[in-house]
């Protein structure tokens, strides 16, 4: 493979930087692949729920598509909880910071607080606050974000529930990520 002639950022020419913008655009287009093998390590997540954290993706989306939801959805119903493994803390951040370049305000705003909202349904048993959601009540997101909890975050984890493969989201994910909106 080519590349550069600089040992430091500040020493490159018009051609290094030509060249590496050249690997990055090829990069960058590949960033559907990355995200499918990323979801697929979810198998071997957080432990305790009937379910896997790939299952319980695929259900989310499943939900969403069985909905009528348009593709940015689906999208971010699969890949809500990507960063589980890498950002426990503050993993819908993650995810959110992820899809952003590829979707409209309304789905990214609602993934990057689906952590929060999630809240109102266990907060209560470990003495946090459930309603601390309630503080974005007047975000003109709110009722979108409620939905995508009750519709198809907190419903998600059955291990009944027909749900798609992986697999079957490939071409959508690779349809959504292939580039960014603006
Ligand atoms: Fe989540
Ligand atoms: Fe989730």
């Amino acid at each position: 493979m080519e590349t550069v002639s600089f040992t430091e950022m500040k020493q490159g020419t018009q051609a290094d930087y030509l060249l590496l913008d050249r690997y990055e655009q090829e990069h960058t287009a590949s960033v559907a692949e990355r995200l499918l093998k990323a979801l697929s390590q979810l198998r071997h997540g957080l432990a305790g729920y009937q379910i896997d954290r790939l299952q319980h993706s695929l259900q989310s989306a499943t939900r969403a598509e069985q909905d009528g939801a348009d593709k940015e959805w689906i999208a971010a119903a699969l890949i809500h909880d990507i960063g589980d493994d890498l950002a426990p803390m503050n993993h819908s951040e993650f995810a959110a910071a992820i899809i952003k370049p590829y979707v409209r305000e309304e789905v990214h705003w609602v993934v990057a607080h689906h952590g929060v909202f999630q809240m109102a349904y266990y907060a209560h048993h470990l003495g946090k606050d459930p309603d601390a959601r309630e503080r974005y009540r007047d975000h003109p997101f709110y009722e979108s974000c409620v939905r995508f909890c009750e519709r198809w975050d907190q419903p998600s984890f059955d291990p009944d529930y027909p749900t798609r493969s992986l697999e079957d989201f490939a071409p959508l994910v690779r349809d959504v990520f292939a580039k960014p909106l603006m």
